[in-house]
């Protein structure tokens, strides 16, 4: 498995790692085709294959996806790290330190490895939410930072408002089909050793090329995501087939391809969600693939051609108006 250093900590984390929005989340459609066995089974395959760092949230699944990973980690809580976050409405003070003990409870853990704060609020100030970060520093509460959807601008201001600690990492949307933070966040944080915490890299699923303009999933997470519309599926069409003749060509699954792509690049760990043993075991696996730079650039050549429009916004708007 290949590995990632967490900001300047000196800790190596495993490049692919496992995210647990779906564990607990209706929204997701958990209880329907995947139950807590399955999510708990996605846990143990993922540190058996190599994974070293579990995603989770204090808002998935109303805390649920915390809880499940209590339980699932009472059998290999040492071989593995937890990173967590604080919600954008817990991040006052007070708010940041109950919401944490809080996770701490669910987790059954005395220490969260990385505690990030989810989103922005532009509402409560940032040197608020950071005094209250490095306060459970101090108190042994969690080991180190981090952030999630921070744009350049409230990164280098989180980092400002911290006196002894840093940001070791940014949490945000990063796959081959939406690559905005290319244009300056990665960058600055490949400079300043802040590691990026690619979530969707699968693109919520289009990447492993199993939907379709006429197979869509039909959960309510998909249903608000402009890529997964028949519209951008019809036109992603020929890259997907692209992407599945490398595949073939690699030995892998569009999916591994996919993954091995984003963490070719340095300081960049992918957070890939799993709903149940077998979709863990096939992303952690990815970690090990290695792509020529060949490869590399014409996989990156065909996504750039290929961006979302405004009608497949509209047009996943009406999806959910007609639910
Ligand atoms: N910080 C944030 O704001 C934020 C936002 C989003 C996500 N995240 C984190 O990032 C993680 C991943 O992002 P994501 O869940 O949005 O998207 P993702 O990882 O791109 O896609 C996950 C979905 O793809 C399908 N899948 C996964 N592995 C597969 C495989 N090997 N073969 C076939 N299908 C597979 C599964 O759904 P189906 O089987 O139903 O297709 C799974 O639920 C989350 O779990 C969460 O930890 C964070």
């Amino acid at each position: 498995m290949k590995l990632v250093e967490l900001g300047s900590t000196g800790i190596r984390v495993s490049s692919i790692v496992l995210g647990t929005w779906q564990f607990g989340s209706a929204t997701w459609g958990y209880g329907k085709g995947y139950s807590e066995r399955d999510c708990m089974e996605a846990v143990w395959a993922s540190v058996e294959a190599g994974v070293n760092l579990i995603d989770t949230a204090e808002v998935y699944g109303l805390g649920v996806s915390e809880q499940i990973i209590g339980k699932a980690l009472k059998e290999v809580r040492d071989e593995v790290l937890i990173a967590t976050k604080v919600a954008g409405h817990h991040l006052t003070y007070d708010g940041v330190l109950k919401a944490c003990e809080r996770s701490l409870n669910r987790l059954g853990l005395k220490m969260i490895d990385l505690y990030q704060v989810h989103f922005p609020n532009p509402l409560i100030p940032i040197g608020q939410t950071m005094k209250a970060m490095e306060k459970l520093v101090k108190d042994g509460k969690i080991r180190h930072i981090g952030v999630s959807n921070f744009s350049l601008g409230r990164l280098i201001k989180a980092r400002e408002a911290l006196k002894s600690e840093d940001v070791v990492s940014n949490q945000v949307r990063y796959n081959l089909l939406q690559r905005q933070i290319e244009k300056e966040l990665l960058p600055y944080c490949v400079r300043e050793k802040i590691t990026i915490l690619a979530y969707s890299p699968l693109a919520q699923g289009v990447l492993t090329g199993k939907y379709s303009a006429d197979n869509l999933p039909k959960d309510l997470v998909r249903t608000v995501n402009p890529l997964v519309s028949s519209s951008y599926l019809r036109r992603a069409k020929p890259l997907l087939d692209e992407l599945r003749r490398i595949a073939a060509e690699v030995n892998a699954t569009m999916a591994q391809v996919a993954l091995a792509w984003l963490v070719s690049k340095p300081y960049v760990a992918a957070i890939a969600g799993a709903k149940n043993r077998q979709q863990a075991l096939e992303n952690a696996a990815a970690g090990k693939i290695t792509l020529t730079d060949k490869q590399i650039e014409y996989i990156s050549s065909l996504s750039r051609q290929l961006r979302p429009n405004f009608l497949d916004g509209v047009r996943s708007f009406v999806r959910v108006v007609a639910r």
